[in-house]
């Protein structure tokens, strides 16, 4: 079978990370083409992983702030185009597959164009910004007849929450009554404002919850407790969330984007016979001068590097099969939908019912 050639498109902090994993980590794919309306950003990129692994430079998201000089149209550094215009390079005959990375606003139109040219896309999250344009994505796409959209919701490709989801799904500990989830970041940029610790933050933990219940939010809460005073753009940070799945069963969720001590996500799910806990980082504990402990991860790619080596694996296995292995565009759609509700919950403080199609109306 012949390598699947993927495009990427938007190489900032996420699609540097996985131009850089397609191309040392992931087996029957090829990078062939970036895109990105940073032209010296995408440039240093290509160029950096065009030269074989270890060899001195810029690579990933360092290459960012290379100063490879701007071109524009298309160029080619070691068989990695630079395709300025991200619609060419998804109607480039020379790509087989995108990953989209571009900022959120920018996900609607790419979408639609990878369903107008038939491309298997991975896009990340979040599918859209708002609920009906991810609805207009899968009504597009159900028309189509075929599923190429998978999202980029990797936590269900992480070891630790693969082995929750087997647990729970086995029913050794009964029936999931409860999810307590924590979600903090170090830091983010001042341009991350409240909306946005809902839409690109808390959206991973609502697809947690869809998927580990195995069923819809109905209505969703978030409070915005005392924020931190470390943040100086008014940012209502900390958040607490709280979603009603249409069962009756409850998860929260805090999120927390300027903790400042690193990144940490857990997940605890109680059931009627037992709990589960993942996300502890007990991975090595040492001892040294008078104190003991591990390491907090940096970042999200320090802590779910491997989901995304899983995820982008499976998605290349299965778009070589005509197939996605993961979360659908309907998943999406519904998550959009919950965040969106989330948003108003927040600007007017008080408990918001989700609006969603039914997915048999909508998909047949
Ligand atoms: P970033 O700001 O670091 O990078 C975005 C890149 O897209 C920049 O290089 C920018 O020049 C480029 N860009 C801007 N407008 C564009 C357009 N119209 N078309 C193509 N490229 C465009 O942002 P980051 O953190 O890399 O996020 C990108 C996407 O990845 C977002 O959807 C974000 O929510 C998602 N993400 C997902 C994570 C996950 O855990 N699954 C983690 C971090 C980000």
């Amino acid at each position: 079978m012949q390598d699947l050639r993927i495009g990427i498109i938007g190489v900032g902090q996420m699609g540097a990370d996985h131009a850089e994993r397609v191309v040392r980590r992931i087996s029957g794919a090829r990078l062939v083409a970036v895109s990105d309306p940073d032209l010296p950003r995408a440039n240093a990129l290509a160029e950096s992983l065009s030269r074989p692994a270890g060899i001195a430079g810029a690579t990933g998201s360092a290459a960012a702030t290379g100063s490879a000089s701007a071109q524009t149209g298309s160029s080619a550094a070691g068989g990695i185009r630079v395709i300025e215009d991200p619609l060419a390079l998804i109607g480039d005959a020379g790509v087989d597959a995108v990953i989209i990375a571009s900022p959120g606003f920018a996900h609607a139109e790419q979408l639609m164009a990878c369903l107008e040219h038939a491309k298997p896309v991975l896009c990340e999250k979040p599918l859209t910004m708002d609920t009906e344009s991810s609805l207009r994505v899968v009504e597009a796409e159900h028309k189509l007849g075929r599923q190429l959209i998978q999202v980029g919701f990797m936590r269900r490709f992480d070891p630790e929450y693969a082995a929750l989801k087997q647990l729970l799904d086995s029913g050794e500990l009964g029936r999931t009554l409860l999810l307590h989830n924590v979600h903090r970041n170090k830091s983010v940029p001042e341009t991350f404002r409240s909306e946005m610790i809902v839409r690109d933050s808390l959206v991973h933990e609502v697809d947690v919850a869809r998927w580990l219940f195995d069923d819809e939010i109905a209505r969703i809460t978030v409070h915005a407790p005392k924020p931190t005073s470390l943040v100086a753009n008014g940012a209502l940070d900390p958040q607490l969330a709280i979603l009603e799945m249409a069962s009756g069963a409850i998860a929260d969720v805090e999120v927390f984007v300027n903790f400042q001590v690193g990144y940490e996500v857990r997940c605890e799910a109680v059931a009627e016979k037992g709990s589960a806990t993942i996300g502890l980082g007990v991975d090595v504990l040492t001892k040294r001068a008078g104190q003991w402990g591990g390491a907090v991860p940096e970042d999200y790619r320090a802590r779910f590097g491997t989901a995304y080596d899983v995820e982008v694996q499976r998605w290349v296995d299965a778009t070589q099969r005509g197939e996605i292995d993961g979360p659908t565009a309907w998943d999406g759609y519904a998550a959009a939908a919950v965040c969106t509700a989330g948003i108003q919950s927040l600007q007017e403080g008080r408990p918001v019912e989700v609006e969603m199609a039914r997915k048999s109306e909508v998909l047949g």
